[in-house]
């Protein structure tokens, strides 16, 4: 399994309070896939999403991607995980807004060893004639674009967005979504979605649904729905 999550938990501290943000949470995942995780606000969307980036570390259980146990790793190691294995999009885009279009996608093409060509990655999400310009001179959809191309221009094994299409009108969400799907199709990335959106989850090749930091469904969808079918 490309994807393997073996009894996760996490909780956080505030203040007096502990806050249990996954509750001993087991699931595997295939390479290649599309995925979506579904959940409403505070389900722990972004803490899964987090753990499996590397960006923050469980405090029991063992999560293993593509072979390797990332939980067993020091901060270093995690640091070239990320760099070198994870692709990141996120609800707010976060590009560097001193950096030009073209400038934030280089930026993370020297993290990995076999970075995308800049100029097909910009072409394929469609903002090439953009390329120099800074994100606050691009809508929002535009930003997110380049924000996928900043993910995909690593060539990363696995990417993992977080409300992509959060801040986005439909037809900008839906344009993300095909973008995605087409990144998942052409260089076999496996992606994984996670929003509050329950029309999103159709495209799921597997049904997720977190409640309260439990899984609460995790099932087959037999007929995954085209991004371009997906409505809401
Ligand atoms: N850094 C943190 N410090 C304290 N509590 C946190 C922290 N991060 C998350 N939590 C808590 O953990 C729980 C899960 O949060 P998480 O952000 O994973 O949910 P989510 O499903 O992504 O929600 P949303 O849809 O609102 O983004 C929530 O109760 C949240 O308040
Ligand atoms: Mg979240």
């Amino acid at each position: 399994m490309f994807i393997e999550i073996s009894r996760v938990s996490k909780s956080y501290r505030v203040g007096e309070v502990q806050i249990c943000a996954l509750k001993d949470l087991s699931l595997q995942l295939e390479k290649g896939g599309l995925y979506v995780i579904l959940g409403p606000s505070g389900s722990g969307k972004t803490t899964l999403l987090n753990i499996l980036g590397g960006l923050d570390s469980p405090d029991s259980g063992e999560v293993s991607i593509d072979g390797e146990e990332i939980t067993s790793f020091d901060p270093r190691g995690l640091t070239l995980y990320r760099r070198r294995k994870v692709g990141f999009v996120f609800q707010f885009y976060n590009l560097v807004n001193s950096l030009t279009v073209m400038e934030n996608v280089l930026s993370t093409k020297y993290l990995s060893q076999d970075g995308l060509d800049p100029e097909e990655v910009l072409k394929k999400v469609g903002v090439w004639e953009h390329r120099d310009k800074f994100p606050y001179e691009l809508s929002g959809g535009e930003q997110q674009r380049v924000a996928i191309a900043r993910a995909v221009v690593k060539n990363p094994a696995l990417i993992l967005c977080d409300e992509p299409t959060g801040a986005l009108d439909f037809e900008n969400a839906k344009r993300v979504l095909e973008l995605l799907e087409e990144v998942n199709r052409d260089f076999k990335t496996t992606i994984i979605i996670a929003t509050h959106n329950v029309a999103i989850s159709s495209m799921s090749s597997i049904i997720m649904r977190l409640r309260s930091g439990e899984l609460v469904e995790f099932s087959p969808n037999p007929r995954p729905v085209p991004a371009r079918e997906v409505s809401w």
